[in-house]
């Protein structure tokens, strides 16, 4: 048999608990959210299961918790937290661990923490008993506020046994040096760590990061669903249908945001917020003086 990957023959790997890190392997970043503590302190916890949960419109995010969490608790209770994103550093990497040990109290957990707990800039969001404080260290941080209206009304969210945190983003911080890289003109990201999660009941897997690298988009021709995709996260305000963008195919890659903020503009000035076929065909007739 040969030694590749490919010709290897696939294993059913057993049930767990914990099944996405121990019976399975999930690479993913890591957030430190930091929330109050009913005594008012903030509490710092580690949290791999942490990902956007709506893609173009509704900037909301979705954090899943055991159910029993400082985190879970003091969120429900203060509907506040902020989801710290900390480079790689192997220095603290201990202390994140210690962090995501479960059952220790705010009180213990502060009593060894090595992250610097700092005021937020954002006017209104001075630590209280509702605000936590935010960690210097990190290269951006998400200040959220608890959907609760949201997980009410969804059984799945409401009634699971894990916690489901459904989190509107109230504020995105970014340390000001990673902001060239938001626009598109910096040439380094953060070091952004990985952990592989728990393996084998003793061990927590993280990753040495490498220097990222930049790739353009590949250039498979515009087709509607890029199109679309692409129309609609212009402007909050002016949205195309998919039927628009099929009369907007064929457009190089290279020409596609000026075309598409040409229409945008237009709708704008004519008070259009749904950009439909009619509305495309017309512009068209007039561009092309008919
Ligand atoms: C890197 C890392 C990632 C973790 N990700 C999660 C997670 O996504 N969900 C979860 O419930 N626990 C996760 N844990 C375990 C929690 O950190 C642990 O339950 C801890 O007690 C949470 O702290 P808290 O009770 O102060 O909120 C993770 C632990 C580590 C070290």
């Amino acid at each position: 048999m040969s030694d590749s990957p490919a010709s290897e023959a696939f294993v059913v790997s057993p049930m767990r608990d914990n099944w996405y890190q121990r019976c399975s392997y999930l690479g993913s970043t890591f957030a430190l959210i930091t929330t109050v503590s009913e005594d008012g302190q903030t509490n710092i916890g580690p949290y791999q299961l942490s990902f956007p949960f709506e893609v173009n419109t509704g900037r909301s995010w979705m954090v899943i918790s055991r159910n029993t969490s400082n985190t879970a608790t003091n969120v429900f209770r203060t509907h506040k937290c902020a989801l710290n994103f900390i480079e790689y550093d192997a220095d603290q990497i201990e202390t994140i661990l210690k962090l995501g040990y479960p059952g220790q109290t705010t009180a213990e957990k502060m009593a060894y923490n090595c992250f610097d707990l700092i005021e937020s800039p954002t006017p209104g969001r001075e630590s209280s008993d509702i605000y936590p404080k935010i960690l210097a260290d990190a290269f951006q941080i998400y200040e959220c506020t608890l959907d609760i209206e949201r997980i009410n009304e969804n059984p799945i969210l409401r009634d699971s046994p894990s916690a489901h945190l459904l989190l509107n983003i109230d504020t995105i911080l970014i340390k000001e040096r990673w902001m060239k890289n938001v626009d598109g003109s910096g040439d380094e990201m953060p070091r952004i760590p990985l952990t592989y999660g728990f393996r084998g009941g003793s061990s927590f897997w993280f990753g040495e990061v490498q220097p990222a690298y930049k790739l353009p988009i590949p250039d498979m021709g515009a087709n509607h669903e890029l199109v679309h995709y692409e129309a609609n996260r212009l402007d909050d305000e002016v949205q195309f249908t998919m039927e628009a963008c099929k009369q907007l195919t064929g457009i190089p890659n290279a020409f596609i945001q000026q075309v598409l903020q040409g229409i945008v503009n237009q709708a704008k000035a004519r008070g259009i917020n749904n950009v439909n076929e009619a509305f495309i065909i017309e512009l068209n007739k007039e561009r092309d003086g008919n």
